[in-house]
């Protein structure tokens, strides 16, 4: 089997990662051959924090990182028998990449969307083949959190909507199947649950700390709400709670203003190097 995954960034990257190392020849596509080779290098890095802790052998390190290639050419994963999409969470350039996926790939080739926020059936529309069109949905990060979500759009395929589940499973992940509404299962939750954890930050005048202390040891959560959400990314979150809230209206969908503030500031996270936590 041979995947295909377009956009290295947090979530295409560890997707990739899965994929090399369960056995899958894999094709890793960035808009510049500088991001792809960072992509490769961040994949590479945690193979080699695997071996190092002993849960990988050097060999199949090595073997794993030499499955994957990367590539500025949509064309290369012409040969492709999945494709993953893991762009920019905005509608019209993943319509725009769908359609162009249907003239450059079999017409057999499954085309999954890893969104987590924008319907599946209006990415799938862009294409006159939307059978094959279905949700594969990892949680951040990819490479450690079990959970797939499997989403079947309103004409998604049997045969599409199976090659994603197994394809899950072959990667040792925990695959649900569900159906394409937004949100779908864990965000349609965790979204408004985190927008509450940040109002509770004001409401309760508690501390970051203390809200994360809070539930890890009285909700058993494994991180606190705030040390996710940077995880997570705020931009990330805000741009999620505005899709969510634009379809649902429930205010908690809604993103908090601190939020909000938080993201037009920069202070994104980890990745931005504060949010509300310094790294
Ligand atoms: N790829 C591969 N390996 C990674 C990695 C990555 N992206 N990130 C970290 N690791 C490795 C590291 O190498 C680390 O080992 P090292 O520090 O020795 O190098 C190793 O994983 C273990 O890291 P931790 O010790 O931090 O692992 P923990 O046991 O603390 O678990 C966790 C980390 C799994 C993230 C856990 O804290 C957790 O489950 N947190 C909750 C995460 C969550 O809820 N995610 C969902 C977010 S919502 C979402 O994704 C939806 C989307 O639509 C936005």
């Amino acid at each position: 089997m041979k995947v295909g995954v377009i956009g290295l960034g947090t979530m295409g990257a560890g997707i990739a990662q899965l994929c090399v190392e369960a056995g899958v020849d894999t094709v890793g596509r960035e808009v510049t051959a500088d991001l792809g080779e960072r992509a490769r290098d961040r994949i590479a890095h945690f193979l080699t924090r695997k071996v190092e802790k002993g849960q990988l052998e050097q060999e199949a390190r090595d073997a794993a990182v030499a499955r994957l290639s990367i590539t500025t050419e949509l064309a290369d994963l012409a040969g492709c028998d999945l494709v993953v999409e893991a762009i920019v969470e905005e509608l019209a350039p993943k319509q725009e990449l769908f359609a162009e996926l249907e003239r450059i790939c079999r017409p057999d080739t499954v085309l999954a969307t890893n969104t987590s926020a924008l319907s599946v059936t209006e990415i799938a529309s862009a294409t006159s083949s939307p059978a094959r069109v279905v949700g594969m949905h990892f949680f951040n990060p990819a490479p450690l959190m079990p959970l797939v979500e499997i989403v079947r759009a309103e004409l998604t395929g049997d045969e599409a909507f199976e090659t994603a589940y197994e394809l899950a499973g072959r990667l040792g992940k925990h695959p649900i199947r569900c159906h394409d509404t937004p949100g779908f299962v864990v965000n349609r939750v965790l979204i408004p649950l985190l927008n509450d954890c940040v109002r509770v930050l004001d409401e309760a005048r508690v501390s970051v700390e203390d809200l994360d202390a809070g539930m890890k040891h009285g909700a058993g959560w494994p991180m606190g709400p705030c040390e996710l959400l940077d995880l997570v990314g705020i931009d990330i979150h805000v741009h999620a709670s505005e899709a969510l809230y634009g379809k649902l209206r429930e205010p908690r969908m809604a993103a908090p203003p601190r939020l909000v503030a938080m993201a037009n500031a920069g202070l994104l996270g980890r990745k931005s190097g504060r949010g509300f936590y310094t790294y």
